[in-house]
């Protein structure tokens, strides 16, 4: 029972709820708004009421936006009759008229329907639509709506033009002022006494025209084809013409005239609850009405605006020379009709004034200049619509006023007379036949340049072959020219290039810093991604490096070294241009403890091989013999798949014939990995890479680096440490312990037992390259390796390198 009421209840507060919704925004014949209730449209985005606009203390009946904007005001009912209290009402009245009453007035406003209903205005309602449209309805049909009398506002699905049955002509009126929504100076209406334009006034005074409709927008305004946010609908008919604009998507725009005379289309943004004007009409000089006077021509681009048109003169050249242009312009020679007179064409304009023109939609281009030649009177003639080449005629019989230069594809054609159009025509012509002739004399000129340049160039270019182009050789400190060989090899990029491709070198682009200068990260204009190491500028040491990469690396191919894209000579400016890594060099990963646990065995010993394979191609494959001098982790860069690329050649050596071994008195390399008789006695060779690779190889396999080493039972560095596990047979415990559950302990074994023969104190004990790759790959057995290159004693290395970066400073005891 209990249970029953309630639901009635439920049932009733329902039915009541629903009609109320439904009377929201109704008015029907018993009823009426007083000041103080509303109507709301469905869906809630209009509100009709009473409202004081501004400073002012008036009431009107006025529709506004309720969901947004809340107040912005889109229609007035009593814009000239206000009332001064608070005593308004309005109500249908028995007539099926929207009346406003008010204390002591019995009709402040009338909507004055045109459909009277007699005895029965039951059938009559008001009604509030969701678009912000009032309307009154007789049975289900619409005999008024506030649609049909727009004030300064537009808003989507309002029509702006005439009707030609009943003579309706729905326009836009500009409010005296914020605060009196009464009908102010400005209009914007419809004028279809030619072909449809626009005028608008002050007062009774045209300032301006919005063109007519082209097919694709108005004539002198930007195309609206394609625009995303609203479209325009033109209309032309016998009963009819019309523009309607509504909205494509969910933004809101309105248009409005302002009451200081502007035409604005308006935004709503609801990030900052606010509108923003979106587009203006009559903006610039050649929007006011006729300024250039009758055949004159308005040109925004030019200065002074004013130009006569073709075959037209100043009417009153003293005027016209003092900016006076109101006067316009006068035919040169009078049109002697029938006698050879013909057209010019205007390209890109907006039309003349329409407004005592004549048309037809369906007539060709080619009809049209007919029927203007045929009437002695017709000055100009010009498509109706540009869309797919034009279609459509108008013609004009008069001076033409108003007509600017604008871009786009809508063309007039001009009459002029015979003798006019034969000296354009010939100036035309002359200037053609001069065309051809500069034309003629530019193309011979040409091709015998181009001999001359063509046989120059077959001599220069074998000079060229040997000497690379561009800027060939840079300029030392002492300002001297360094040729520099190999440059031709390589592509050259601009400074340019280089800074827009780094974002000029942005610190946040430094991807590192080389012993000789920081190394940048680009992206070239073709999505090519680069690493850019700018060296220290007009240092001997940058020189000697872009020397020594560029001799090293320009020629050089192989999958394990790191290729060298090109280079930038600027100045004193060097800077080298290398495919860039995304995965940094072998150190990034291998000594921090969170990342060396995505290097797993088998990426450690891809990257053991590909290392020996690079340096094997170094020593020996490659046409120049290079020894790197400085393999290091931090040298080894990894690629996408963590394939190693040797990088770094800025202290390569390359060697002739068998003379595999060479002295310098300036040890340079970087402590941990370069041997001992390098370090002690500046002697190096290609064995000298092999003990940086056996250092390497026992780096990557214990997660320790050398140079940093430390055990708490005793004071060798890694090398000894290894050996001494490696001959108490527990080379496994070098294995760094996140090893552990990927190893193949087979391979660990033999790479650690590779790496003892690559660092051997002698030289001449250690193996090439060649029997290293090959013991890395063989199942062989493998000699026993001799007491590793370690010392337990202090001894101290002269070594000078001026290089800031720590890693080239040698000067610490190479043993712990
Ligand atoms: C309605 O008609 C009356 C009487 O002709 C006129 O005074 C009034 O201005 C009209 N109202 C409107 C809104 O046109
Ligand atoms: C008015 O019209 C309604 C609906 O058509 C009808 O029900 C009602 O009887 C009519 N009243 C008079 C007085 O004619
Ligand atoms: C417009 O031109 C077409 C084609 O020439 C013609 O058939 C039609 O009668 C013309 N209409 C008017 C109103 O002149
Ligand atoms: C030329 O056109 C005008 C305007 O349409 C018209 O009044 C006049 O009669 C026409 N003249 C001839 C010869 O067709």
């Amino acid at each position: 029972m209990e249970v029953q009421s309630v639901q009635l209840f439920f049932f009733i507060a329902f039915i009541l709820v629903q009609s109320y919704c439904i009377a929201l925004d109704t008015i029907s014949a018993n009823h009426e708004i007083r000041d103080g209730n509303s109507l709301v449209s469905e869906g809630g985005m209009f509100e009709l009421g009473f409202f004081s606009p501004g400073k002012s203390k008036n009431r009107y009946v006025g529709i506004w936006f309720k969901k947004i904007s809340y107040g912005t005001v889109v229609w007035v009912a009593n814009r000239n009759t206000p009332i001064a209290d608070k005593s308004g009402m309005l109500k249908l009245n028995r007539l099926g008229n929207l009346v406003i009453v008010s204390g002591g007035n019995p009709m402040v406003w009338s909507s004055n329907s045109t459909v009277f209903v007699h005895g029965n205005n039951s059938v009559v309602v008001a009604q509030l639509l969701s678009n912000g449209n009032l309307v009154v309805w007789h049975t289900n049909k619409i005999i008024w709506q506030s649609f049909d009398y727009p004030g300064d506002t537009y808003i989507a699905g309002m029509k702006f033009g005439k009707d030609l049955v009943t003579g309706l002509l729905r326009f836009m009126s500009s409010w005296k002022s914020p605060d009196d929504p009464s009908v102010g100076e400005y209009s914007d209406k419809l004028d279809a006494t030619g072909f449809p334009q626009t005028y608008g006034r002050k007062g009774d005074v045209i300032t301006r025209r919005l063109g007519p409709w082209n097919g694709l927008g108005f004539s002198g305004f930007p195309d609206e084809k394609g625009n995303p946010i609203y479209s325009t609908d033109f209309s032309l008919n016998e009963k009819e013409i019309y523009y309607k604009f509504e909205l494509q998507s969910s933004v809101v725009q309105r248009i409005v005239l302002t009451w200081d005379g502007k035409t604005q289309i308006l935004q709503w943004i609801e990030r900052i609850k606010d509108w923003i004007v979106y587009a203006e009409t009559f903006v610039d000089t050649c929007d006011r009405f006729s300024l250039c006077g009758p055949n004159g021509i308005c040109s925004i681009n030019k200065h002074p605006p004013c130009t006569c048109m073709k075959g037209f003169e100043p009417k009153n050249l003293e005027e016209w020379q003092a900016s006076d242009w109101v006067s316009g312009c006068t035919r040169k020679t009078p049109l002697n009709c029938g006698n050879g007179d013909g057209f010019w064409k205007v390209a890109g304009v907006k039309v003349p004034d329409t407004g005592r023109s004549w048309y037809n939609v369906s007539m060709t281009l080619d009809e049209c200049e007919m029927a203007c030649k045929k009437n002695c009177s017709c000055t100009g003639y010009a498509s109706v619509d540009i869309r797919n080449g034009g279609s459509g005629c108008l013609l004009w019989f008069h001076d033409l006023l108003d007509t600017r230069e604008y871009d786009s594809d809508q063309d007039i054609y001009i009459r002029i007379d015979a003798t006019e159009l034969e000296g354009l025509m010939d100036s035309q012509y002359n200037f053609n036949i001069r065309k051809s002739i500069i034309i003629a004399l530019l193309l011979t000129s040409t091709a015998l340049s181009l001999i001359f340049v063509v046989a120059y160039a077959c001599r220069k270019i074998n000079q060229w072959r040997h000497k690379g182009r561009g800027n060939r050789y840079l300029l030392d400190k002492k300002n001297r020219r360094v040729e520099i060989d190999h440059l031709d090899d390589l592509q050259f990029f601009s400074l340019f290039e280089v800074a827009r491709a780094t974002d000029n070198f942005s610190v946040s682009n430094k991807i590192g810093e080389g012993g000789f200068g920081p190394v940048y990260k680009g992206v070239l204009d073709d999505r090519r991604e680069i690493a850019v190491k700018r060296l220290s500028e007009s240092s001997q040491q940058g020189l000697d490096e872009f020397k020594n990469e560029v001799i090293c690396i320009a020629k050089l191919q192989h999958r394990n070294l790191v290729k060298l894209l090109g280079y930038c000579i600027y100045k004193k400016e060097l800077i080298l241009i290398y495919e860039y890594m995304p995965n940094k060099s072998l150190d990034f990963f291998l000594f921090d403890e969170t990342r060396s646990l995505m290097l797993d065995w088998s990426q450690r010993f891809n990257i053991i091989h590909g290392m020996a394979r690079g340096i094997l191609y170094l020593h020996q494959d490659s046409r120049l013999q290079i020894i790197h001098r400085d393999l290091k982790a931090g040298n080894i860069l990894l690629d996408y798949d963590m394939n190693p690329k040797i990088s770094d050649f800025g202290l390569a050596r390359n060697f002739v014939g068998h003379d595999t071994t060479a002295k310098t008195k300036k040890v340079v390399g970087t402590y941990g990995y370069i041997s001992p008789e390098y370090a002690v006695h500046g002697r190096f060779s290609i064995k000298s890479d092999v003990f940086s690779f056996g250092v390497l190889v026992l780096e990557i396999i214990s997660g320790k680096k050398n140079r940093e080493f430390t055990h708490g039972d005793h004071n060798d560095n890694l090398l000894g440490h290894a050996w001494r596990l490696f001959k108490e047979g527990r080379s496994t415990e070098l294995m760094s312990g996140s090893l552990q559950a990927s190893c193949v302990v087979s391979e660990v074994l033999r790479s650690i037992h590779v790496a003892l023969l690559c660092v051997q104190h002698h030289a001449e004990d250690r193996p090439t390259m060649l029997s290293v790759v090959l013991m890395l790959v063989s199942e062989g057995v493998l000699p026993q390796p001799k007491q590793p290159a370690f010392f337990t004693g202090e001894i101290q290395i002269e070594v000078k390198s001026v290089s800031s970066a720590d890693d080239y400073m040698i000067t610490q005891p190479y043993a712990r």
